[in-house]
């Protein structure tokens, strides 16, 4: 299977993939990101390095998924205290005697989640399976599976489902199925869904 990816999308050399993942245009990937199947990127997203977005996820357009920070309690929030990045070929800027800055580590994004346009998802947060992220929110904590969180800072609006249909759902993790197996489910009655995919598999033994 093949990542469809536009032509006008950028992905560093040691992003990873799980094909097939499909980024629209002026999308940025950031090294280390793992993305998995069947998650897409509408155009200007963007995700920032070491983060990791799991299977099945939506991303509208234009969200920035574990931008960089900077340091707030240095001299300067400037990177020029730990990193040549920006002027590489200054003179002066490249060879500079600097201190380390420990970034919060990338935002990790679980299976099935929903980001609406324009949402901020910040570094060392994660977003639990089945989340869904209002438009335009902006996401400062971890946000728990099936929750729907709004707002700046963004806070719950409510769950996806009671609390025992998400425990079946985090039991029966559909993401690691193979599509074939859930062709024709009857995905509108949670229900019922849960209650076939609960099934043995049937051995071709
Ligand atoms: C969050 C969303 C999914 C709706 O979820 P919902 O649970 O059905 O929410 P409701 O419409 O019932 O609203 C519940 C509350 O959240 C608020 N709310 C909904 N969306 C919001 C948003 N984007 N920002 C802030 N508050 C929002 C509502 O005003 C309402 O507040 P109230 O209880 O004070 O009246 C939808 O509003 C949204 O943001 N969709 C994203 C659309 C998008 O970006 N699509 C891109 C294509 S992939």
């Amino acid at each position: 299977m093949r990542n469809i990816i536009s032509d006008t999308a950028f992905v560093r050399r040691r992003a990873q993939l799980e094909a097939p993942v499909n980024l629209g245009e002026g999308v940025i990937i950031g090294n280390w990101v793992k993305i998995g199947r069947y998650s897409y990127l509408r155009d200007n997203s963007a995700v920032g390095g070491g983060s990791e977005i799991g299977r099945f996820c939506s991303i509208a357009r234009g969200c920035e998924i574990g931008a960089s920070e900077h340091p707030t309690s240095f001299l300067s929030t400037h990177p020029f205290q730990y990193s040549n990045r920006h002027f590489r070929r200054t003179t002066g800027y490249r060879q500079f005697e600097r201190v380390t800055f420990e970034e919060p580590q990338g935002a990790k994004i679980g299976h099935d989640v929903w980001i609406g346009a324009k949402a901020i998802i910040l570094r060392g947060v994660t977003v639990g399976h089945g989340a869904i992220v209002a438009a335009g929110a902006v996401v400062t904590k971890d946000v728990a599976p099936y929750t729907i969180v709004a707002g700046v800072p963004a806070k719950p609006v409510r769950k996806r489902f009671p609390d025992d249909i998400i425990a079946r759902l985090l039991a029966v993790k559909w993401w690691e199925r193979d599509l074939a197996e859930l062709d024709g489910l009857p995905f509108d009655d949670i229900t019922l869904c849960l209650d076939i995919l609960e099934q043995p598999k049937q051995s071709n033994v």
